[in-house]
């Protein structure tokens, strides 16, 4: 195993990944995954929104394995885990259940959120129950982040609470056991938000206002035709840029950002046809994805790669969580059979 120090982050399999997961997370990953040894989980057991079509899940792991190469992680170099395939997941989530209380995780924000939103009854969830797996998503991501011990976790911003829960848990586990987990640092991305192509405050596959890593030349251009370019204005009226998207996306994105902040300039002192931006986005946008494209269908083409990255990478992991679980068992003093051995009676002659 190496000495680098451990990265574990990951991502539900709920589909194809988009702009916003590539600014506030996987850029992150892409650049450090030459410093520290990562894992880049595949949180299948976390999707119990689709327990009754397994089809999806299944299509869901292979299109984030492929958007994971697509832009550039190296399954040689880091793992590619199938969370389900270190069933150590789950173990280490049953003991850690025993310690974690539950207005810990009540306290998260998360969680909180959602079942506000399950309560509130909207479209998605109309007619639905609460899953039981649904509590235990929180703790299952405490046990993703502790189970390689890792120490730093590059993920967008919404996943800030489930880190400090892992902090707390971490803290308490050493203090009351031993010692065992690192206390991991969150990191957030370059850009924690992006809001939607509709103007929304968050780019999200719910909401249907994303650009994917893997939509096509059309696909963005016609995207970015459509977006949502601020409040109505004429197109010598000024405009104030925070309140469009589009300079949002330009800032976000374009390398030449001495012109993105001439523009913006332009645009609030005497205005600027939204066309003139929009057709700049589109050539910066296909800058950034028609690299992420070509790789895709590099891999597309052998599949049996992807795989194969998925099979060490989970393989690798398993070996790291076989020897935290054994650490964990010892802190907890499980070796009940061990324990005993010598009081056992020798069988009567
Ligand atoms: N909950 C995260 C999300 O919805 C996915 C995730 C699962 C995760 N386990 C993780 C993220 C561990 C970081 C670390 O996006």
């Amino acid at each position: 195993m190496s000495d680098r120090k451990r990265i574990l982050t990951g991502i539900r399999p709920t589909g194809a990944l988009h702009l916003g997961h590539y600014a506030g997370a996987l850029e992150n990953w892409v650049r450090l995954q030459d410093q520290y040894d990562c894992y880049f989980l595949i949180a299948d057991y976390q999707v119990s929104d689709y327990a009754d079509d397994i089809a999806r899940v299944r299509e869901g792991v292979w299109e984030v394995a492929l958007d994971f190469l697509a832009v550039g992680l190296d399954p040689e170099n880091g793992s590619f885990v199938i969370e389900s395939l270190v069933p150590e997941h789950a173990e280490l989530t049953t003991w850690l259940s025993w310690f974690l209380p539950l207005g810990m995780l009540e306290r998260n924000p998360t969680l909180k959120a959602e079942m506000e939103q399950i309560e509130a009854g909207d479209e998605r969830s109309a007619g639905r129950s609460v899953p039981v797996a649904f509590y235990n998503y929180p703790v299952m991501q405490v046990a993703n982040i502790l189970m390689p011990r890792a120490h730093l976790v590059p993920v967008g911003e919404d996943q800030l609470p489930h880190i400090e829960l892992t902090r707390e848990t971490a803290r308490r586990f050493n203090r009351q056991f031993k010692e065992v987990f690192p206390e991991p640092e969150g990191l957030v991305g370059r850009v924690p938000r992006l809001v939607g192509t509709d103007g929304n405050a968050k780019m999200s596959k719910s909401r249907g206002n994303t650009i994917d890593l893997k939509d096509d030349a059309e696909t963005v251009a016609r995207k970015v035709k459509s977006m949502y370019a601020g409040p109505p204005r004429g197109a010598s009226e000024p405009g104030i840029a925070a309140e469009n998207p589009v300079f949002l996306y330009l800032e976000a994105f374009d390398p030449d950002q001495a012109e993105v902040a001439s523009l913006r300039e332009q645009y609030e002192r005497s205005g600027l046809p939204n066309k003139v931006l929009k057709d700049r986005l589109t050539a910066v946008l296909e800058t950034l994805l028609a690299p992420f494209r070509d790789r895709r269908a590099r891999y597309e083409a052998n599949m049996n790669l992807v795989r194969d990255a998925l099979e060490h990478g989970s393989r690798r992991e398993r070996i790291l969580a076989q020897e935290t679980m054994a650490l964990v068992r010892e802190a907890l003093d499980l070796d009940y059979l061990a324990k005993h051995g010598d009081v056992v009676r020798e069988p009567a002659k």
